[in-house]
């Protein structure tokens, strides 16, 4: 299948102007998503913390889920932002359910200057777990 070109630009301003709103009161880790779907829109989300801490959801399941309730079916690109030095992975609970729902997606890690690398889900999880093995 051929992918869908798309400028990353715009893509990664939407997720470091998310990552500022992130509800991250515990760690103090701000992170932003910003989805590309397939119709052209971005839904973005951040991390939201819980006093509770496990009850804690990353950006990119916020961003995830918004798309999903929106109806967005198809996904092209996802970019994660993070204020830390490094690149912000996503972690592996994300991993899956963007897997599951997007797919081979291009996902863009950049900084808050907008140096960015950028990885395909199948390079982020190998041998994945999928309802195809639920029979
Ligand atoms: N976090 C994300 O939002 N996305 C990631 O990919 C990794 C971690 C959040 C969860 C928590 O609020 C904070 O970063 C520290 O783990």
């Amino acid at each position: 299948m051929t992918k869908k070109r798309y400028d990353p630009v715009p893509l990664i301003r939407a997720a470091i102007t998310a990552s500022a709103g992130a509800k991250a009161l515990y760690s103090r880790f701000q992170v932003g998503a910003a989805l590309l779907c397939a119709d052209g829109s971005v839904v973005t989300g951040f991390n939201i913390e819980s006093s509770s801490y496990g009850l804690t959801i990353c950006a990119e399941r916020v961003a995830m889920f918004r798309a999903l309730s929106e109806g967005k079916e198809s996904f092209t690109a996802i970019a994660i932002v993070a204020g830390s030095r490094n690149w912000c992975p996503p972690c592996g609970a994300c991993r899956q359910i963007i897997w599951e729902f997007c797919g081979d997606i291009s996902v863009i890690l950049a900084n808050l200057k907008g140096d960015r690398v950028v990885y395909s889900m199948a390079e982020l999880l190998p041998r994945p777990f999928d309802g195809g093995f639920l029979g």
